[in-house]
């Protein structure tokens, strides 16, 4: 049916008029942009209209295509100045009401801060890294080749237990890893990188080795997952005082010139003579009364350590006539715990952002 061009035009004003009405009640920037999006959008009256326009005579349709158009960059006009009306309104009332201190401080979004651990960790490796020691890494999940075997742990030692590691899908894994031998587990100790070191490297070495290890505990001082920090050096020449020397140096480093230390005859069987360091406790300040973290005693172990046993270095293919060295593992949970006072492990992993808001 035949439609008139009067009557489309008829039509496009009725919706001009239409949109202007719907913004003029609108109250908010939002409500304006709905209310345009009715009829301006493409299921709205405006669209609705279109289908007309051919069916009006054929030499009026450009001229309408034209008004159509114009109707519909007049409603988009009308929409922008309605919200910028509507967002000056705004403004103005807003600083009518009661009167803006500017001189107020700012709310300041709060830093984060690193991790207890990650701060002792950072301390021990500047001073290692101030005597020289560069930064070694290998992998959390170890052959036990180099986690136990080539550092003299033999099959029957009791650090193999189930009670003390976790192992991973047996010998298939240690295969799939490239090596023939044995199994895998998530490395117990920092150790292993020791020997992944030697076997890469000709002496002399002088390595730090940061990481995560795993073993079978839990308690107030074990944790299942805990930091360590190995050292190991190795040249001609090297005696017992020179890890006596750096390790007291890096002990106090981290926990002032006047901190207690000592070390206590031990047994690792990857270092002869080997030795347990213990630092003087800092929660109950070495007066051992009902301590639960020292247990009485005054000291609380921090690693062990020792002269690197002669068997580890033919293992690597280093010859033991000719070279010496010491190694040693420091939990780094402990430093943590001694340093900033935490009586229990567990703190340093329940993710509590108020234990982090005390450093
Ligand atoms: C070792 O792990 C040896 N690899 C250290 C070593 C390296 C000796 C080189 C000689 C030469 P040990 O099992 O004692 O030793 O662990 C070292 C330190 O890790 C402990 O003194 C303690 O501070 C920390 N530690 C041990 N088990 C846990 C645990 N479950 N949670 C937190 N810290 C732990």
């Amino acid at each position: 049916m035949a439609v008139s061009a009067d009557a489309v035009r008829a039509e496009l004003e009725a919706v001009l008029e239409e949109v202007k009405a719907a913004l003029a009640a609108a109250d908010s920037p939002d409500a304006a942009r709905a209310a345009a999006a009715v009829l301006l959008g493409k299921k709205g009256a405006l669209a609705k209209v279109e289908p007309l326009l051919k069916e009006a005579p054929r030499e009026e349709r450009p001229k309408l295509g034209k008004a159509l158009n114009d109707v519909r960059r007049s409603g988009e006009a009308a929409l922008q100045s309605r919200i910028e009306a509507l967002e000056a309104a705004a403004r103005k009332a807003s600083l009518a009401g009661p009167p803006h201190d500017f001189t107020l401080p700012g709310r300041g979004h709060r830093l984060g801060s690193l991790h207890p651990v990650r701060l002792v960790e950072q301390d021990i490796l500047a001073a290692l890294s101030s005597l020289g020691f560069e930064v070694a890494d290998g992998p959390e999940v170890e052959l036990e080749k180099y986690n136990f075997e080539m550092l003299g742990f033999p099959p029957d030692h009791p650090a193999r237990d189930m009670q003390d590691s976790f192992f991973v899908a047996g010998e298939a894994a240690g295969e799939a890893a490239g090596e023939a031998t044995g199994g895998v587990v998530l490395r117990t100790h920092t150790s292993p990188v020791q020997i992944r070191e030697m076997l890469s490297h000709p002496p002399p070495v002088r390595i730090s080795c940061p990481g995560v290890v795993y073993r079978r505990d839990d308690d107030v001082t074990h944790s299942p997952m805990f930091h360590q920090i190995e050292g190991l050096l190795v040249d001609e020449g090297v005696t017992l005082a020179h890890m006596k020397g750096v390790m007291t140096l890096f002990i106090r480093r981290v926990f002032g010139a006047d901190a207690r230390v000592r070390f206590r005859p031990s047994y690792f069987p990857f270092t002869e003579p080997s030795a347990e360091v213990d630092v003087g406790c800092t929660i109950c300040g070495g007066t051992r009364v009902g301590c639960r973290v020292c247990k009485e005693s005054g000291w609380l172990e921090l690693g062990g350590c020792g002269m690197v046993h002669p068997v580890v270095f033919e293992n690597v293919g280093y010859d033991p006539e000719r070279w010496t060295g010491f190694a040693f593992g420091m939990g780094v949970d402990r430093f943590a715990m001694l340093r900033y006072g935490i009586a229990d492990i567990r703190l340093l992993y329940e993710n509590d952002v108020r234990l982090l808001r005390q450093l």
